[in-house]
């Protein structure tokens, strides 16, 4: 950029002809102020007061055009407003002056006119250059009484630079638009390929625009910062506004010091940038920039995608959708965006909504908006409406509402300063991710989660506020109650009692466990059903439903799960007496190429556990064989496995069937009310199987692929199986137990339900 005057190119000619011009119109050239007597020739600069900024005529780079604007006085000076953007002058002798009556013009030297402000009426009109780099028209008289009113003035009719003070937005009465277009490139100020404005359709947003396609959107004001620039809550030198009212709607914005220098330019190379100027290196510091990556591009996922540039691909579906171009989509191209997987049911009201967290709101400009209503009001009106995609608080400050009745576009997901969306889905959807993020990458692979997520108020209503009458027992964790979904789904919830210590992991260990497994051994049906007499072929279904499950815990090779808690009362039984294995919540995934792991932390229960994970906290598959061991045992024997003090083994469940085995008495141990309903082969095999899997030393155990086999086959020739391993201790209790713990009535245990069909 080059500027007349401080240039030092001029020739020596022109130079000359200046002094002559000047002393010809007594010019002086000091000073702020332009009056009727006294025009501007190229050449001459006003100076505001605190010299902070300039204005004259100036050329841009690689051309000799002129033109007349103001610029920051740094060394290089900084253009920041242009009157005749399209209308060069071609020679360096026009001039700027302000006619009697308070109209701008710009001649050139024949007199013609290139550019006129609208004329003001004044009747001793002046303009002067003020120190916020405002060129204003106003009487002489007027000395600056706040509020302001300017016959005219530069900060109406911006270019590609916003300084502090200035309005970016609508005048409402005059429909006028206060917006920033660049330069075409850096030799012509002419209006180029981008502009800034906010568009007031909807919630009123700022976008940036190349022509007329949105390029990136800075999205709607949320009380503090414009949603789609997080950053912007943590700028300390900026105060920043947005107006809303009924005569106007804009941004300004201030510093907080006014001996900062700065602006908001908007670059012909179509990228937004708030920039500071170091005094110490003298040089533009970049402080903000938009667009800032990839995912800034406002239709970078398409309708319902959402793009996070920690993720490769960065695009994702939103829960509840899928890609609409599958073959794009593992192209990378998420441009077509996602689609619904199951259609909303406005009409049966059974829709829900899940919770987008720290994102930047989809594009707000057909969403409707109300200021005053709450979140609750705005979640029901989205329900009464069945055009009703999505709804998020308006402010951040968790106030007001907006609701979007179109397709979600451009949604983001922020690190920091984000906004949580409410996306309408259909119940069958609304548990697609439990637990996991948004970040919703499993649309593609079409994962088989299935847990629903349901609200307290559903929990609620189902088991009558967790009353009395329908807890079915206690948990290690808490209460376990049974309820009923709607009129058909029996459900077990479990409520995680906030008195226990050891908890929170666990319990989600145990609800993500069982969302990623869906199996028929697996529980997802608590029922409380009692009396009822186990004869043998019962026990043995159970028996063989157990290791059934805990096999397809230990076989899968991607997931391999130990559970670590086996025991009569994480097995639940459903109406079939079909057994499931419950309670995961010390369960632990183990890697493909892991076998055993040691934990400092023992948890779980005494009598099933295997001696060397009670005692030196080395757990593997074989500890849940110990555990699988006794309860087959238990099952047999219709007795619970007793802890063991050290000087009786009596009460001791292992040693005992140990003994009868090897005396030739193993059918002694079965249960005496079922004596006359047992299969000798079975039950005999049983035991086998059972003592087998509580030898002590875990090498000896078989795994549950061959327990599997050899409970299927009845005449398989058996190993002997050795001593049992068993450990000293107090009294059978729960290790880590929290406080009252006491066993409730537990229903669900197997033992007791054994017992009681004596
Ligand atoms: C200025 O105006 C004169 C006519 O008055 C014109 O001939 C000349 O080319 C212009 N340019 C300069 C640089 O003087
Ligand atoms: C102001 O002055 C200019 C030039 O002197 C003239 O063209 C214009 O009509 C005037 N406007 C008013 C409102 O008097
Ligand atoms: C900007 O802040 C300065 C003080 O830092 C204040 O004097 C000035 O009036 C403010 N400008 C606007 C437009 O609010
Ligand atoms: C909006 O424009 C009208 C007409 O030009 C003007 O009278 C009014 O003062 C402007 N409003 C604001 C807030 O600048
Ligand atoms: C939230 O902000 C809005 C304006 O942005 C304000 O009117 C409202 O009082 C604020 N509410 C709370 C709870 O702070
Ligand atoms: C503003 O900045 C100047 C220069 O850095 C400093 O001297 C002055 O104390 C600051 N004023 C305020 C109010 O912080
Ligand atoms: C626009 O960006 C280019 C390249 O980053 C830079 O050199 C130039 O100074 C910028 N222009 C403005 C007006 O900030
Ligand atoms: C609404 O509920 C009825 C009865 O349960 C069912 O037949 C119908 O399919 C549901 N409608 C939708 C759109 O799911
Ligand atoms: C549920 O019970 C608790 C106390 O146990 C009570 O405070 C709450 O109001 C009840 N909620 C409903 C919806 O009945
Ligand atoms: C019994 O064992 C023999 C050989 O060990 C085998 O061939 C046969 O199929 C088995 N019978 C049954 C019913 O599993």
């Amino acid at each position: 950029m080059e500027q007349s005057g401080k240039m030092g190119w001029l020739p020596a000619a022109l130079l000359f002809l200046f002094f002559i011009l000047s002393s010809y119109f007594s010019l002086s050239i000091e000073g702020d102020t332009l009056t009727p007597a006294r025009p501007l020739a190229d050449g001459q600069e006003l100076i505001s007061a605190g010299e902070r900024f300039a204005l004259g005529f100036f050329s841009p780079v690689e051309t000799n055009n002129r033109y007349v604007g103001i610029w920051y006085k740094v060394s290089p000076p900084t253009i920041v407003w242009v009157v005749n953007r399209q209308r060069p002058i071609s020679e360096r002798n026009g001039s700027l002056s302000i006619t009697g009556n308070g109209t701008l013009i710009i001649t050139d030297w024949n007199s013609k006119t290139i550019w006129s402000s609208s004329s003001s009426g004044l009747v001793s009109p002046v303009a002067q250059l003020l120190d916020d780099g405002n060129f204003i028209v106003k009487e002489a008289n007027d000395d600056g009484n706040v509020p302001r009113s300017f016959a005219w003035q530069s900060f109406d009719h911006p270019t590609d630079t916003l300084l502090p003070g200035m309005k970016l937005g609508w005048n409402l009465t005059s429909s006028l638009n206060h917006k920033l277009t660049s330069w075409t490139n850096p030799s012509d100020p002419a209006p180029g390929h981008y502009t800034m404005a906010v568009d007031l359709h909807g919630d009123p947003q700022m976008i940036l625009w190349e022509g007329s396609n949105q390029l990136w959107r800075g999205g709607p004001w949320n009380g503090q910062i414009f949603s789609g620039i997080p950053d912007m809550l943590r700028y300390k030198i900026f105060i920043l506004d947005f107006v809303m009212k009924n005569d106007e709607v804009f941004y300004m914005y201030n510093t907080t010091n006014t001996s900062f220098i700065v602006r908001l330019t908007v670059n012909y190379t179509g990228v937004v940038q708030r920039l500071v100027w170091l005094d110490d290196s003298q040089m533009w510091s970049i402080y903000m920039s938009e667009p800032k990556d990839q995912c800034e591009h406002v239709s970078q996922c398409g309708a319902y995608g959402i793009c996070n540039t920690d993720d490769s691909p960065i695009c994702s579906c939103l829960q509840g959708f899928k890609p609409r171009s599958p073959t794009n989509w593992d192209l990378r191209e998420g441009r077509d965006g996602c689609a619904r997987m199951t259609g909303l049911d406005c009409q049966n009201g059974t829709d829900g909504f899940v919770t987008i967290k720290e994102v930047k709101l989809p594009d707000t400009s057909r969403s409707m908006v109300d200021r005053s209503m709450g979140l609750d009001d705005c979640r029901a009106t989205c329900l009464s409406k069945c055009s009703c995609t999505a709804y998020a608080s308006a402010d951040i400050n968790g106030t007001g509402c907006i609701i979007w009745t179109t397709e979600l576009t451009d949604i983001r997901v922020y690190s920091f300063g984000g906004q949580d969306l409410y996306v309408r889905l259909a119940a069958a959807d609304l548990g697609a991710v439990p637990l996991a993020s948004h970040r919703n990458n499993e649309c593609k692979e079409g994962k088989d989660w299935e847990l629903p997520l349901f609200d307290l108020g559903t929990i609620i209503a189902a088991t009558n506020n967790f009353s009395m009458e329908n807890k079915l027992g206690q948990g290690g964790f808490g209460p376990v109650y049974k309820g009923k979904l709607g009129e058909e789904q029996e459900i077990a919830v479990k409520r995680l009692s906030k008195t226990s210590a050891q908890g929170i992991d666990e319990f989600m260990n145990e609800v993500t466990l069982i969302a990623k497994l869906q199996h028929r051994n697996l529980v997802r049906l608590l029922d409380k059903d009692q009396g009822v007499l186990l004869d043998w072929q019962t026990r043995y279904n159970i028996i063989e439903g157990i290791a059934q499950g805990l096999l397809y815990l230990h076989r899968d090779s991607r997931l391999r799960i130990i559970h670590r808690d086996l025991k009569a009362s994480n097995i639940l039984l459903d109406k079939g007496m079909n057994p499931k294995i419950s309670d995961f919540g010390l369960a632990r995934i183990f890697k493909e190429d892991e076998t055993t792991l040691n934990t400092r932390r023992v948890v779980g229960t005494y009598g099933y556990m295997s001696p060397e994970y009670a005692m030196d906290g080395c757990f593997s598959v074989k500890s849940d064989v110990f555990s699988f061991g006794v309860l087959v045992l238990e099952i047999i024997s219709g007795k619970k496995n007793r802890g063991v003090s050290i000087s009786e083994h009596e009460g001791n469940l292992l040693a005992h069937a140990w003994s009868l085995w090897m005396e030739g008495n193993g059918l002694k141990l079965v249960d005496g009310s079922i004596s006359n309903s047992i299969s000798m082969v079975e039950v005999l095999n049983c035991l086998k199987v059972g003592l087998l899997c509580v030898q002590e030393y875990p090498k000896d155990r078989p795994t549950m692929s061959s327990v599997v086999l050899m409970l299927g086959s009845k005449n398989a020739s058996l190993s002997d199986p050795k001593y049992p391993g068993f450990f000293p201790t107090r009294e059978p209790s729960e290790v880590e137990s929290s406080k009252s713990k006491k066993e409730l009535e537990s229903v669900n245990k197997l033992s007791v339900t054994i017992a009681e069909g004596r």
